[in-house]
């Protein structure tokens, strides 16, 4: 698998030109909805640089079977006061797009006055394309944002080193990620990636 590190400074400067992306298109949403998790990051920067502080959460991810993704979305039961309001939803990333398609026609249930979405990447494999994206990755890859670093880190090493990764040293589990991934990444702190592996490792080796 090809792995496309993105830095915090990348993030935030991507966040930006998709800020610019709906300034030149003069849509001025009033209403922020981010998609939980992968769009709070960027529609927190983008509420900052647009002047908009109504900003929404919806949980939305797509149902595992049997350890394989389908196309089926789980998407929160939440009321969200956006009725006649002109609303941008927020991702990281659109894969398939079904999240994204059906986030879209939940947000409509509410009866806003215009929705439109935003991410930073889309993929090749796309089949939704959102009104406003920065970045069109020309092949496949995963990109390891930095709000998801430890999820990354540990969900990789998990399933090369298994438990063993529970005797390793701070820095052997950053090597190993390294190697995995091919990506050095500096915003990586040793003392975090050892909080995270309390978190990651403990409940999935200890029960
Ligand atoms: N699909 C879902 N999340 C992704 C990511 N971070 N990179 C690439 N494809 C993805």
């Amino acid at each position: 698998m090809k792995y496309v590190y993105i830095s915090w400074g990348e993030a935030i400067k991507l966040t930006f030109e998709l800020a610019e992306k709906l300034l030149m298109s003069k849509y001025l949403p009033n209403s922020i909805v981010a998609i939980s998790r992968g769009g709070l990051i960027p529609a927190r920067i983008l509420s900052d640089v647009i002047n908009v502080d109504e900003v929404y959460s919806i949980k939305a991810s797509l149902w595992g079977v049997a350890g394989k993704i389908s196309d089926k979305v789980i998407i929160q039961e939440v009321e969200l006061p956006i009725k006649s309001k002109k609303v941008l939803i927020v991702d990281d990333v659109v894969d398939s797009g079904s999240t994204l398609d059906a986030v879209v026609r939940r947000i409509k249930t509410f009866n806003p006055e215009e929705v439109k979405t935003a991410v930073l990447h889309i993929k090749p494999t796309s089949k939704y394309i959102p009104d406003y994206y920065v970045g069109r990755l020309e092949s496949w890859a995963w990109i390891i944002y930095p709000w998801t670093i430890h999820e990354v880190i540990y969900s990789l090493m998990y399933k090369e080193y298994g438990c063993k990764l529970l005797d390793m040293s701070d820095e052997d589990l950053v090597k190993v990620f390294q190697e995995l991934t091919n990506v050095v990444v500096s915003d990586i702190s040793l003392t975090t990636v050892n909080l995270a592996k309390e978190y990651y490792l403990k409940p999935l080796c200890r029960g």
